[in-house]
């Protein structure tokens, strides 16, 4: 591949000294579980967000659970939420008991359209989930003023997006929490699953750090509800702690190829991701869209770039969201969206030059189409 969507192993070598090092201190010691790395990761993110509290679990999936749990989300409480997400937001609202309202999406930023909100409330919605996608922030200003007017819930489906903030206020700041993940692949990214819950609310903090152990309450072996087996592994919060220091550079350098990609390919037909007047975008994906993506992609792929389609169906199409109503066709943007969107290599170890050639292919073929398009 001369362009790798990600490159793991230069993350790794980046930071070998201290992982190492952290690794063989666990491992030799024996504190496995919940010890002082967990304490500092939640730390140093809780703090970096501006939040009062950070709770390590196992994935980002169960952040969402979890979170939403300890809100009190009830069987048949409606949570509106967006189909152009990754399954977990949707799944963990259904996992719940709870039914997730699909609305559509900002064709600009790809996130949840505030205002297609209002028309999907009704006596029972109880909630928006919104999902900073892609490395950005929704319009959050709107979201919690709706959330008020209608007193919901606001929750933040933050699993793409750390050190994220808009006008300089952090995710996990805007609602009553927020879920982050460690998934291989995100910005921070663990060897392994791991997620991390943000809030504000002490009561969110006390009922997450019960359930991601089966409920367990105050003392040891008596459970105050049902819960999950949801620690962060120690040596997962390990291999975090140790990349957390290179965060904001990788971050920087995220920024600096999506800076390539937005000046080379502006003006060429293909359309580019826009980022919201006061978010710092931290480029978890550089997404684009475009009619002939597909001959597109086969065309990188081609040439030693990888590319990956985030995402090809829309939550709503699939089997386990059908009976939930809402067919083909109800979310038009979502739908085209999904059809054509392409995200190109943003990774922290990518070269200008690796951007470039990005770019220089994506411009060849784009002075083809459609004839040589699929
Ligand atoms: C938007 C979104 N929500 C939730 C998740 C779930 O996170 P995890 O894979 O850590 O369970 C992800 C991760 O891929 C995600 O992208």
């Amino acid at each position: 591949m001369r362009v790798p969507f990600i490159d793991l192993t230069a993350q790794y070598n980046e930071v070998k000294a201290e992982t190492d090092a952290s690794v063989a201190e666990i491992l030799s010691s024996g504190a496995y579980v919940l010890g002082k790395y967990n304490k500092k990761l939640e730390e140093d993110i809780a703090a970096r967000h501006g939040v009062k509290h950070a709770i390590c679990v196992n994935s980002g999936t169960d952040a969402l659970r979890i979170l939403m749990q300890a809100a009190d989300i009830q069987p048949g409480d409606e949570v509106i939420t967006t189909a152009f997400t990754f399954v977990a937001t949707a799944e963990t609202v259904a996992q719940l008991g709870a039914v997730p309202v699909f609305v559509d999406i900002d064709p600009a930023t790809m996130c949840i359209d505030v205002n297609a909100i209002e028309a999907a409330i009704t006596p029972k919605t109880r909630a928006i989930l919104p999902v900073h996608l892609f490395g950005q922030l929704c319009d959050v200003k709107a979201l919690m003023a709706l959330a008020e007017k209608h007193n919901l819930i606001l929750f933040e489906d933050s699993a793409q997006v750390i050190y994220g903030h808009h006008d300089g206020v952090y995710t996990g700041n805007w609602g009553i929490g927020a879920g982050i993940s460690f998934y291989v692949t995100k910005n921070l990214g663990a060897a392994g699953d791991g997620g991390m819950i943000l809030t504000n609310d002490p009561e969110i903090d006390r009922r997450s750090r019960s359930i991601r152990i089966h409920g367990m309450g105050r003392e040891r072996y008596y459970y105050d509800e049902l819960g999950y087996t949801s620690r962060l592994a120690e040596l997962q919060a390990a291999i975090l702690c140790a990349k957390l220091p290179k965060l904001d550079e990788w971050n920087e350098n995220r920024a600096k190829i999506a800076a390539i990609y937005l000046d080379r390919l502006a003006g060429s037909g293909i359309r580019l991701p826009e980022t919201m007047a006061g978010n710092n975008h931290v480029w978890h994906q550089f997404t684009i869209q475009y009619e002939h993506r597909d001959g597109l992609m086969k065309h990188l792929g081609e040439q030693g770039i990888a590319s990956a389609i985030f995402y090809p169906v829309p939550l709503h199409l699939h089997e386990p969201y059908a009976h939930y109503g809402h067919g083909e066709g109800s979310l038009p943007i979502t739908e085209r969206v999904s059809k054509e969107c392409l995200s190109l290599p943003v990774h922290q170890h990518m070269t200008e030059e690796q951007a470039n050639l990005v770019a220089d292919e994506i411009l060849a073929f784009v002075a083809k189409a459609p004839v040589a398009a699929g």
